[in-house]
C-alpha cells in the first residue's frame, strides 16, 4: 500500500530530492504506468497547480498521455502552443504568463503560467512533461532543474515500445 506522506515545498532542492526519491520507488518497466504515476505523485505533492502530465509523440503530432486535472485537449501539432512549441524546439520552456504566449493552448482557463519539458531518448521525441499553474510566474530555475532530473530518471527506468 503506498501511505501519502506531504513533502515540504520551502526547500525546493530538497523537495525535488524525495519527489524523485518516491516516484523511483513507483517506477517498473511499463511506459504507462510510470507515467501516470508521475502525474500523480507531481499533482499530489506540487503545490498551486491545476495540471500535471503528459503529452506523447504519436503519428507525427503530441497525443493527450496520462494527466491529473480537467480533460485537456487531445492532439497538438508540432510547433504549436507551448507543448508543441518545446516538442519543435526539444528544449524546455517556463512561461511566467500564458496570456503572453503566442498561440498558447487554453485547456483550462484558470492556468496562468505553464512548465513544459521534452522527453528526448537518444535523440527522439517520446512527448512532452506539461505542468499548469493558476498564479503568474509559478515556476523558476529550480523547478526547471528539479523536474528535468525526475523526467531523466523516468526516462532511463522505463522500458519505452519500440515505436517511440
Ligand atoms: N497549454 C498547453 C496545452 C495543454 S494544456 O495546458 C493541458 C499548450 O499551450 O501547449
Amino acid at each position: 500500500m503506498i501511505t501519502f506522506k506531504p513533502i515540504p515545498y520551502d526547500d525546493k532542492a530538497a523537495f525535488y530530492a524525495e519527489l524523485l526519491r518516491e516516484c523511483e520507488a513507483t517506477f517498473e518497466r511499463i511506459w504507462f504506468t510510470n507515467l501516470s504515476s508521475c502525474a500523480g505523485a507531481l499533482m499530489a505533492h506540487l503545490p498551486r497547480v491545476n495540471w500535471t502530465g503528459f503529452y506523447m509523440w504519436h503519428d507525427g503530432e503530441l497525443r493527450l498521455g496520462p494527466f491529473q486535472g480537467l480533460p485537456a485537449c487531445l492532439r497538438i501539432p508540432l510547433g504549436q502552443g507551448v507543448c508543441g512549441t518545446s516538442a519543435s524546439q526539444r528544449q524546455a520552456l517556463v512561461v511566467g504568463d500564458v496570456h503572453e504566449f503566442p498561440g498558447h493552448i487554453a485547456c483550462d482557463p484558470r492556468s496562468r503560467s505553464e512548465i513544459v519539458i521534452p522527453l528526448l531518448r537518444e535523440g527522439r521525441l517520446l512527448g512532452v512533461l506539461d505542468i499548469d499553474s493558476p498564479e503568474l510566474n509559478r515556476f523558476d530555475g529550480e523547478d526547471l532543474k528539479g523536474l528535468k532530473t525526475l523526467m531523466t530518471t523516468l526516462i532511463k527506468k522505463t522500458e519505452w515500445p519500440i515505436s517511440f
